[in-house]
């Protein structure tokens, strides 16, 4: 498999995503693709924002824009917040794009040929002054459980009951206010989920190489009658993606569009158009990625999400491609594996998008660079189970594993060789037992971390990532230069050379945590990012007289009194 295909889970369009949700998918599937495109491997690595469905209407009234305008805005607001943070996807699309919409259309039409979509009526309630059908959630009234008199027709909010529209006293539309609402007869289309039990679950007990946090909730869902229920797949709303079969009309459904979890992972497809689109690519260019019968054999797949979107990645969406494969010529990819995380919370409590509690992409940057968060959101990833973020722990991995280990030897390092020998690395002496020690170590070490990465066990890399550095500082305060120089410069250089070489090493060890220091790292170096299969070669990469800079201090550290300016900023609501 030398092409790798990876997505992470598309964020919701209304809103700036929080740390947690960052953790959750985007951040650890940036680590695989830098990582499998550091290892040589052509990588495509899409992502794209969410901004269908009643959240994005409601996010954009509350704004006062049109939704088409508040979302054009706000996928800006995204991208730019994650530039910020390193996200290195090939592709940032968006839902709403026009290939979303036709491919949406496209597999619709497929899977109603397939007998999977099934028309059916029912009945919903109509509102004359708005001229159009209301979705539950956009009916209010008062709750007949605890009297609330702005309970939504889905759910009261103040005593959480689950409600029909038609439980609600004196109901009204939330959009004009009017109580001329009707029931009345419309058709909605649903997808036969149920029908692909046998096969979902044939394909599910394949990946046994799954985590277990993955097909666990697969199988809930599978085992229990509830899960694998037909869902409804259209909307009466403005916003979205038109029903329609393919190219044609779709009657019945007219002002009807699709259910935003229906297109949502449609748009991993579109977000592969829209990249070769923006970059004058041809259709087979990014069909190729996604097509077997177009080339995709050699293409893993591997998805990143929180355990929330598991069911809809488990169930819905390879529904919609096997569903389709069994019809016509296509041959659409399934995936290959997954990698859920479970939840981070924030100092004792959860973060929370609606309360606005917790640190959000957009402080996080005005705080501190990217590459601390990177650090500690990695290194504490919330893969076996939920995890927390304090302030006591962001300081402690900041200023004990980037500071003090990895920051102080390129500092020690480049700077001891500066003062003695001049910005060139030095060309005297041998390595010796020392060196060859070290080198023993690494080797080992180098491919522990390797294979956590490949198996994306991100905890397990970040440890042995953080031990590899440690490594060094050993060597070098047991070598001591400093000393040694006195007696035998020529060992001192040897010294110095192979210290400037791990130097190097651990730019490129390092860049798919922390990239942006690991280009400073290999700026002051001036050389080429090849990933280290023979760690002895590695280590000799820099010869005598190579010219390299003291680069800048790499990281800072956290003092208590930030620590506590922080923790106390972001002790309340956003
Ligand atoms: N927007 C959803 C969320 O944040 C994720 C959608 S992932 C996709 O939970 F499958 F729909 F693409
Ligand atoms: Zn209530």
């Amino acid at each position: 498999m030398d092409r790798i295909l990876v997505t992470s889970a598309i964020p919701y369009i209304n809103g700036i995503k929080h740390l947690g949700n960052l953790v959750g998918s985007q951040l650890p599937a940036d680590l695989f693709a830098r990582f499998q495109r550091a290892r040589g491997r052509e990588v495509l690595f899409l992502c794209a924002t969410d901004e269908h469905g009643t959240p994005a209407e409601l996010a954009a009234a509350k704004a006062g824009k049109p939704v088409a305008e508040y979302c054009a805005e706000m996928w800006q607001v995204q991208k730019d917040l994650s530039d910020g943070f390193g996200l290195s996807f090939d592709m940032f699309g968006r839902s709403s794009s026009s290939q979303n919409r036709a491919l949406t259309q496209y597999f619709a039409g497929r899977l109603f040929e397939a007998g999977l979509i099934e028309e059916r009526s029912e009945t919903q309630i109509y509102s004359k002054a708005d001229g159009r059908f209301l979705p539950d959630r956009y009916i209010e009234g008062t709750c007949p459980n605890c009297g609330y008199d702005r309970a939504r027709g889905d759910q009261c909010e103040n005593c959480t009951k689950q409600l029909d529209p038609t439980d609600l006293i004196d109901a009204r539309s939330a959009i004009s206010g009017s109580t001329d609402l009707e029931p009345r007869e419309t058709k909605h289309l649903y997808l036969l989920q149920s029908r692909m039990r046998d096969d979902l679950r044939d394909w599910i007990t394949g990946k046994t190489d799954w985590p277990i946090l993955t097909t666990s909730i697969a199988r809930k869902w599978l085992d229990d009658g509830e899960g694998l229920r037909d869902r409804g797949i259209t909307r009466d709303l403005d916003w979205g993606v038109p029903v329609r079969r393919g190219d044609a009309d779709w009657p019945g459904m007219e002002g009807k569009v699709f259910y935003v979890w229906f297109d949502a992972p449609i748009e991993y497809i579109a977000a592969a158009h829209e990249w070769a689109d923006a970059n004058g690519l041809s259709e087979a260019d990014w069909q190729r990625w996604w097509r077997t019968d177009a080339g995709a054999d050699d293409v893993r797949y591997v998805q990143f999400m929180g355990k929330d979107n598991v069911p809809f990645h488990t169930l819905s969406f390879p529904t919609t491609i096997m569903g389709t494969n069994s019809v016509g010529a296509e041959q659409w990819k399934l995936v290959d594996y997954i990698k859920s995380f479970n939840y981070l919370n924030y100092a004792g409590g959860q973060f929370s998008t609606s309360l606005g509690r917790g640190v959000f992409m957009d402080q996080a940057l005005e705080i501190l660079p990217a590459d601390y968060w990177r650090w500690w959101l990695l290194r504490n990833a919330p893969e076996t189970s939920d995890a927390e973020f304090t302030w006591e722990s962001f300081q402690a991995a900041s200023n004990r594993d980037l500071a003090d280990v990895l920051g102080n030897f390129v500092s020690r390092v480049t700077k001891f060789c500066r003062s003695k020998f001049g910005e060139t690395v030095p060309a005297g002496g041998t390595y010796g037992e020392a060196e060859d020690a070290v080198i023993a170590d690494l080797e080992i070490r180098v491919a522990a971390y390797t294979a956590h990465m490949e198996a994306i066990e991100v905890r397990k890399a970040a440890s042995e990532l953080r031990a590899i550095w440690v490594v060094g500082n050993e060597y070098l305060q047991s070598a001591a230069p400093w000393s040694v120089i006195k007696e035998d410069e020529d060992r001192a250089a040897a010294i110095i050379r192979f210290s400037l070489n791990l130097v190097r090493l651990y730019a490129v060890l390092s860049a798919p945590f922390v990239p942006n220091a690991a280009q400073k790292m290999l700026d002051a170096m001036d050389c080429p990012a090849d990933w280290p299969d023979d760690v002895r070669q590695a280590l000799s990469h820099l010869d005598g007289g190579h010219a390299f800079e003291v680069p800048e201090n790499l990281f800072g550290k956290i003092t208590d009194e930030e620590r506590d300016d922080f923790a106390a900023r972001f002790s309340g609501t956003r």
